[in-house]
């Protein structure tokens, strides 16, 4: 990831965490729409507290990449414990695809304009990163 991607990066997420709790929700119906399935993963429903407060963590968690993205390889071990963590949620391989998805997607409707394909490519990237190192984590045999 290249110096102008951090850049891309730092910027629109200080624009996105003031919304972020109105980002997860929209995240989250973004993801229910485009993969029904995965709804029976969670065990809350859309709008209550509980999706709430996963919500919460999932931005903490976006929010702990980002302040790291000058050293990604320290919170690499972290990521991948989270991974492992996952299976035990039901999560597949395949999931990343549709929670990567989602995740663009909620970042072009909270920057509206600012979404330029610069700022697309430099969250692929970051997201590419992080979910191709759980994936490699948690469904690479030993
Ligand atoms: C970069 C990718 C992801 C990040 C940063 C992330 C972050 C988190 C965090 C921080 C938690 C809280 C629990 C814990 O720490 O173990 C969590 C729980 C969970 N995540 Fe993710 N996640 C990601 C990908 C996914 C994917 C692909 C799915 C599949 C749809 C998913 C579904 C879930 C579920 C079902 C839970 C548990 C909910 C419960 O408590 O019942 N996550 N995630």
């Amino acid at each position: 990831m290249n110096q102008r991607q951090k850049e891309h990066i730092r910027r629109t997420f200080a624009q996105i965490e003031p919304i972020a709790t109105v980002a997860a929700t929209l995240f989250y119906g973004r993801l229910f729409e485009i993969d029904p399935d995965s709804k029976h993963l969670f065990r809350y429903d859309l709008g209550s507290p509980g999706m709430a407060q996963q919500g919460a963590k999932l931005m903490q968690m976006i929010a702990v990449a980002v302040a790291h993205l000058d050293n990604l390889d320290n919170v690499i071990p972290a990521i991948e414990a989270l991974a492992r963590r996952h299976t035990s949620y039901g999560v597949e391989a395949r999931h990343y695809d549709t929670v990567g998805a989602a995740l663009l997607w909620t970042l072009e409707q909270g920057l509206g304009r600012d979404f330029t394909l610069e700022v697309h490519d430099a969250w692929t990237t970051l997201y590419g990163t992080l979910a191709g190192a759980m994936k490699q984590a948690a469904y690479t045999p030993a």
